[in-house]
Order: C-alpha cells, then sequence, then structure tokens
C-alpha cells in the first residue's frame, strides 16, 4: 500500500493554465500501489471451491453494468454551487479518480501475472475486475474534465513504485476496501433518495448500479480467501482480521470526520455516515473474515471520538505537549485496536 506522492503536471486545468485552483494544489494524488507474492498466487486451487468460482466468474462475465456508464449523459455541475462548495466537490472527485484507477492498476497487473502463469481464468476474472474499475475511474475522470479539470491517468500510471506485501495482507485489504466502498456509495445513495434537493450533480445518479460492481469485486476477493484456508485459520486468522477491520476503520474516522465538508454538501453528518460504514462493513466481513469485532458493548465506536480528539489536540500541540498528546493518542489507538472480537461462521474450505 505504497503512498505514491505525485506532482503537478499529473492534474491540470484544461485551460492549459499551470496554477492549480487551491484546493487541489494540496497532495491528493495519493495513489496506492501494492505487488505481492504473484508465484503463491498463480498456485490458487479453485478445485477447493468450483462451484463459487464458477458462479462469480458468470457474474463478472455477464458485465451487468456494461451499458450504465452513459458516455454521453451531462456530468455539468449545478451552478447554484457556491465556489467553495464546488471545491469541495472537485477534491471529492480527484481523491476517488485516483482510488479508482488505483484499482484499476492493481487488477490488470494481477490479470497480466496470471495470464503469464498460464493461469487464464484467473487472468481473465482479474481481467474483469480492472475492466469495472476502469470505468468507474473514467467516469470520474469525465466529470472532472466537466469541472475543466483534467486528471492525466495514464501518466499517473508510469510514475507508480510499488511496495510488496505478502498475499494474505493483499486480498484482506482488498476485501474491506471494496466492501468499505460500496457501503459508502450505498449509504450516500440512499440519503441522496430520500433528500433529493441534496443531488448537487448528476455523477450520484449513477451510484447505485456502481456500488453493486464494487460489491461483487469484494465477493470475488472473499471466493480467493476461501482457496487459501490457511488465511482464516487459528491466531493468524484472528490478528489478520483485528489489523485489517482496525486499520481500515481508523483511516475511515480519520478521512471522513476530518474531511466532513463534502457529507456537509450533500447533507450528511460526517459522524454518523462514518458509525453506518464500519457498522455494516464489520457486519459484512463475517462473511469473509473468522473475527470481526463486537460492537454490542457501544465501546469501539464510542471511542472513535476520543481518539479523533486527541489526534487533533496532538496535531495542534506544540513543545512539549506534543510527546504528551502524542501517548495519548497511541494509547487510545492501542486500546481500541484491542476491543473484543467474535468469531463468525464464514463458510470455510480445507
Ligand atoms: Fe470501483
Ligand atoms: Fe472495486
Amino acid at each position: 500500500m505504497t503512498a505514491t506522492a505525485s506532482t503537478a503536471p499529473t492534474i491540470k486545468n484544461t485551460a492549459g493554465k499551470n496554477e492549480l485552483p487551491p484546493h487541489l494544489n494540496e497532495n491528493l494524488l495519493t495513489p496506492r500501489f501494492y505487488t505481492t507474492e504473484f508465484e503463491k498466487a498463480a498456485k490458487t486451487d479453485l478445485n477447493i471451491a468450483p462451484e463459487d468460482f464458477e458462479a462469480i466468474f458468470k457474474e463478472m462475465e455477464a458485465d451487468y453494468n456494461l451499458k450504465h456508464f452513459d458516455r454521453k449523459a451531462s456530468l455539468d455541475r449545478l451552478n447554484e454551487l457556491s465556489p467553495s462548495d464546488k471545491a469541495v466537490y472537485e477534491s471529492y472527485l480527484v481523491r476517488s479518480v485516483i482510488s479508482e484507477f488505483s484499482g484499476f492498476l492493481l487488477f490488470k497487473e494481477i490479470s497480466n501475472r496470471f495470464k503469464k502463469a498460464g493461469r487464464q481464468e484467473l487472468g481473465q476474472f482479474f481481467q474483469f475486475l480492472s475492466r469495472d474499475e476502469a470505468r468507474h475511474a473514467g467516469f470520474l475522470a469525465r466529470a472532472l474534465k466537466s469541472e475543466g479539470i483534467n486528471v492525466d491517468l495514464p501518466n499517473l500510471g508510469k510514475k507508480r513504485a510499488a511496495q510488496f506485501f505478502p498475499l494474505s495482507w493483499v486480498l484482506y485489504s482488498l476485501y474491506l476496501s471494496e466492501k468499505i466502498g460500496y457501503w459508502r456509495y450505498i449509504l450516500i445513495n440512499r440519503h441522496l433518495k430520500a433528500n433529493p434537493d441534496k443531488a448537487c450533480a448528476p455523477l450520484f445518479d449513477f451510484f447505485e448500479p456502481w456500488c453493486q460492481d464494487e460489491n461483487r469485486h469484494g465477493d470475488c476477493i472473499n471466493m480467493l480467501m476461501r482457496c487459501w484456508p490457511g488465511m482464516t485459520k487459528g491466531f493468524r486468522g484472528k490478528m489478520l482480521s483485528r489489523f485489517f477491520l482496525w486499520t481500515v476503520f481508523l483511516t475511515h474516522t480519520l478521512t471522513v470526520c476530518e474531511r466532513g465538508d463534502f457529507y456537509k454538501l450533500l447533507g450528511i453528518d460526517p459522524v454518523l455516515f462514518d458509525e453506518e460504514v464500519i457498522i455494516q462493513t464489520n457486519h459484512t466481513s463475517r462473511n469473509a473474515f473468522p473475527w470481526v469485532y463486537k460492537f454490542e458493548d457501544g465501546k469501539f465506536l464510542k471511542m472513535r471520538m476520543e481518539i479523533l480528539d486527541a489526534f487533533r489536540k496532538w496535531r495542534e500541540s506544540s513543545g512539549l505537549k506534543k510527546p504528551v498528546a502524542l501517548t495519548k493518542f497511541i494509547s487510545l489507538l492501542l486500546k481500541q485496536f484491542s476491543l473484543p472480537m467474535e468469531k463468525t461462521s464464514a463458510m470455510r474450505y480445507g
């Protein structure tokens, strides 16, 4: 999960000017690229779950959203948005396009590696995944273009540097990123259907089938996890579940609550949104992970606010107060990380 900071030429306004709008000068372009144990991945034994593979392969092959992302659809922004709201919307678009494009690059790389290793069926499978992410990224890039902002995606791909992670880490984190992506899109979609006056851009009309793509991607990764039963067994399975759930939830809380402007623009309370996304993603993960966090006592969710507060205090403190604030922040992180988990009945093979 390397964050590759890229620089100015990757993004510019289409008028050809070099100077960027102030809200895009921040380092938004931080795609994540990983590389993994491709040789081990090529040994994936699909005979462990042949029916699961066939079913999800057929679903991906059906390409339900082939015609959904209408290339001619108007993505023009509504003129009623104030300049500050437009800036918030554009920052969201840039972060999203980078994240979708990173997914495309990763899946494409995995697809190529599988094909080279003679695993044509898995190569084709990941080609379906990369097809969807390319479509998502392309659609967002079009929305940005209608804002007069051009993101040079192919160039961004060339600049990437990847960091190595074990296969199990990649599968756990991919599963979560797809499922949390699903919940984020579907919850925004539900909110905007109930509050149509808040749907400030036509882009949001496309969210529902879009989120079903992410949901299917999560199911694809779950199928692969089932083909590696050792990853979800015993202490290792528990630690991997704990680490990835906690990391993804913490990152979500810090990102959503610290950059709450976008959610407020849509009339969504970022704290409540973050909480709902975490609850739902934790629940969904019961289908794939051997352990998930226990939320019934409310401790995990309550601690998000304490952590956020400690994080802000640490960031704003100076001098001798800084290490004290950092210690408090870290101790809260450790406390939340160690909160009780519960075993799931995720179906396993082997
Ligand atoms: Fe996507
Ligand atoms: Fe996806």
